[in-house]
Order: C-alpha cells, then structure tokens, then sequence
C-alpha cells in the first residue's frame, strides 16, 4: 500500500510542481494543431530531479494527441552511437505501424518506404510496413542527409493530418557529437520550413551547453528548461498528496523533517516518504517518526543511490572525487583539485574524462566540475568518517 515510488524514472502516483513544462507542451501541441508554430523544449538538471518522468509525461501528452512519437535514449562510447541509430530506426517502424493502424496506409505510403528505407541503412532487422523500399531516400549512410529525409517525409505528412512527430530523448548530453549535429540540424530545417517535428530533450544540466557546441544556433533553436529541487509547497504537496490519497496524514513537524532531510529533491522525497509510510504507527505522522524515517531513508540511499555511483568508479576515479567533496555541492575548479591531489592538472584529463562518460561528474563550465547527483559530496564525507578513515 506504500504510496511513494523511489527509483529512477518511476513514475511517483502525484508529479508536483511541472505545471510550467506540462503546460507549455500542451501549447505546442495546441499549436501545431492549428499549423501554428511552436518551439522545442530541452529539459536539464541533476539526477533524481525527475527529469525521466517529467518527459515521459510529455511524451504522453503527444501520443494522447494521436501524434507520431519516438523515446530515445543516450549513451555513451561507439556502442551507445551504434545503438540510437537502431534503436531510432526500430522505433520510426514500430511507430510508423502503429499510426497506420490508426488512420490507414494512404495518406502515409510515402513516409512508410522513406521509414523501410532508413532501417536498411542502418541494417535493423526490418518489420514490414507493407510498401516498397525507395531507393532515393535516407539511402545514404550519412546520418544528418538520412535523418532530414525521414524528418522531412514523416513530417509532411503529419503537418496534413494537424499532427506531430516527436521524438524524446533521454540522457542527451551522451547522444554522439554526429548525431547530436544532425538532430539540431533537421530541428532548425523543421522550424524554417514550419514541419510539426519537435526534439524533446532531457539532459545533465550541460546539455544546453553540448547542443550549442554542435550548431551554434541550438541557443535559439530550442524552450530550456532547468529542472530543479521542488519548491516548499511542491516537495509539502508530493508527500501530503499520496498520504492522503491513502487517508493519512502528516503533522507540521513529520513534514518540516523530511522536507529538510530530502532536500526537497524529488528522489530522495520518495525515499523518504516510503520510508515514513513504513515507520508511521498511526496518523497523523510525528515529528518523532519522521526522524526515524529520515534516518532510515538516509540509510537506504547509502546503500543504494550513491554506491551504485560510486562503485563505478576505480581508485584513482575516487580520489578525484575525494578532492571534489571539499567543495561539497558546488562546482570545484580543475586546477585548484590538482593542486589538492598534488599532481599536473593535465596529467587529471583522462580521468576527469572518464568520470564524465560515466555519468558521475559534468562540467557546468569551462574549467569546472561538478557532481551529477545532489548530496554525492556529503555521501563521500560520510563514508570516511564510517571507515574511520584519518584523513578526514
Ligand atoms: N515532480 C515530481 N514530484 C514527485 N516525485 C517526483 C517528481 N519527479 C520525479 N519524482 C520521483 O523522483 C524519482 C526520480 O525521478 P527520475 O525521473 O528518474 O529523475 P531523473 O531522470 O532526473 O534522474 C522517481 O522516484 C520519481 O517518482
Ligand atoms: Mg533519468
């Protein structure tokens, strides 16, 4: 009966606050239904803000709307560049399919033998759209060229029917530079020829920052969106709303604690109400029982949320981040966490590298790193004092 959902890109029974984002989705979809133009939306923050579910959400909303929708998600390395082709042309079939069902083949033959073709060019096992290959389009290997022309002939053909092809990506800031180029590429071309094709994007507060290092325009191309921590009344709403549902309550003082312990980040919030749910005799909820909750939350994300981090990364990758913690949150300068480690600062790129690939740390700027998660530095803290290690 427990109410909260902590794990990542669960969805959480009430998604507070996003009223923002939500609504300015629903525009464009209203928009582009009435052959209005609209812009694309890129949402960015830190892991466990509920960036996952937010653009799930979205992608709801356009497949409600009868819309063409494909969910995409980075990775890193030749194999990640490998797979979201395929995985891109799988889906543009499954999807393809799925709209014919709806509507039928007629008023879609075109975009179907532009769909089959891509899926040869990338060699994906095809699922029969019922047309014939054409051998003019998305027949190249280059994926910006091959890309346009999918975006072009799906799009054409949605803007008569007054609808949309979206596609949602996850983890962009690790889609491959090529890639990435061409999707902000066919983006502007949709935007200058008034196609309904939309990019949504969700990303490690760099994105904005990647994109824009891929076409210089993507700064005005796209609507960016900073997903953060929940303000007092959305974190107060996201644990109320789900008691209540349930006819529980909280008192003043349950909710003051886990709203201080949380952070008011969304993934800790469901760790710790979950946590409350479990340890709460009676309702309302006490201040006394939601201290309980809060350690026992705490305990849980030591032994979930940052090891998961943590264990990937090799010792020279942890001393990195050991420097990085004396900073705690905020962004540590390269140089200065060398001349901490008591090394050249150059001799630090590769596993500086390294750790960004993993997905553990970004760069918010030049020179600068930063931790992915909130609370990573006072994680590292904690567990030297757990060791009882002397240096800290
Ligand atoms: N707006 C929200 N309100 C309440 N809970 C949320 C909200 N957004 C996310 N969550 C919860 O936070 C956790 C992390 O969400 P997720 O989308 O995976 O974050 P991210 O993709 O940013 O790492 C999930 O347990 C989810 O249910
Ligand atoms: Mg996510």
């Amino acid at each position: 009966m427990n109410p909260y959902n902590p794990g990542s890109g669960v969805p959480p029974r009430f998604l507070a606050g996003r009223e923002a984002e939500v609504g300015a989705f629903d525009l464009l979809v209203a928009r582009t239904e009435r052959s209005m133009p609209a812009r694309p939306m890129v949402l960015s923050g830190l892991r466990g803000v509920g960036r996952t579910v937010l653009l799930n959400r979205l992608k709801g909303i356009a497949d409600h709307h009868g819309w063409l929708t494909i969910k995409l998600e980075g990775r890193p390395g030749a194999d990640g560049a490998r797979d979201i082709r395929r995985t891109l042309a799988r889906e543009l079939q499954v999807a393809s399919r799925r709209f014919v069902s709806q509507i039928g083949i007629e008023p879609v033959k075109r975009f179907l033998s532009t769909v089959t073709s891509f899926g040869a060019t990338v060699r994906v096992e095809g699922i029969s759209l019922g047309v014939d290959i054409d051998n003019t389009r998305a027949t190249t290997g280059f994926i910006d060229i091959d890309l346009h022309d999918v975006v072009e002939d799906v799009s054409l053909a949605l803007r008569s029917l007054k609808k949309g092809f979206a596609i949602f990506i996850d983890e962009m800031q690790d889609v491959d530079d090529d890639l990435l180029a061409a999707l902000v590429t066919v983006q502007h071309f949709a935007v200058q020829n008034e196609l309904p094709f939309f990019v949504t994007g969700a990303g490690l507060p760099d994105l904005p920052a990647r994109l824009a290092d891929a076409r210089s325009y993507a700064e005005r191309l796209f609507d960016y969106r900073q997903i953060g921590r929940l303000s007092v009344h959305q974190a107060e709403e996201s644990l109320t709303v789900p008691a209540s549902q349930m006819g529980q309550s909280y008192s003043p003082e349950a909710l003051e604690t886990l709203l201080d312990a949380s952070g008011r980040y969304p993934y800790f919030i469901q760790e710790f109400g979950s946590a409350m749910w479990e340890v709460a005799a009676k309702s309302p909820f006490t201040g006394e029982e939601a201290a309980m909750a809060a350690r026992i939350g705490r305990q849980r994300l030591d032994a979930g949320f940052f090891p998961s981090r943590w264990d990937r990364a090799t010792p020279r990758e942890r001393d990195y981040m050991d420097a990085m913690a004396q900073d705690g949150d905020e962004p540590s300068n390269t140089g200065a966490l060398a001349v901490r480690m008591g090394v050249k600062a150059n001799r630090l790129g590769p596993t500086r590298a390294r750790l960004i690939s993993k997905g553990l740390i970004y760069s918010p700027e030049y020179g600068q790193v930063a931790f992915t998660v909130p609370g990573m530095a006072a994680f590292i803290e904690r567990q030297h004092h757990e060791l009882g290690d002397p240096t800290s």
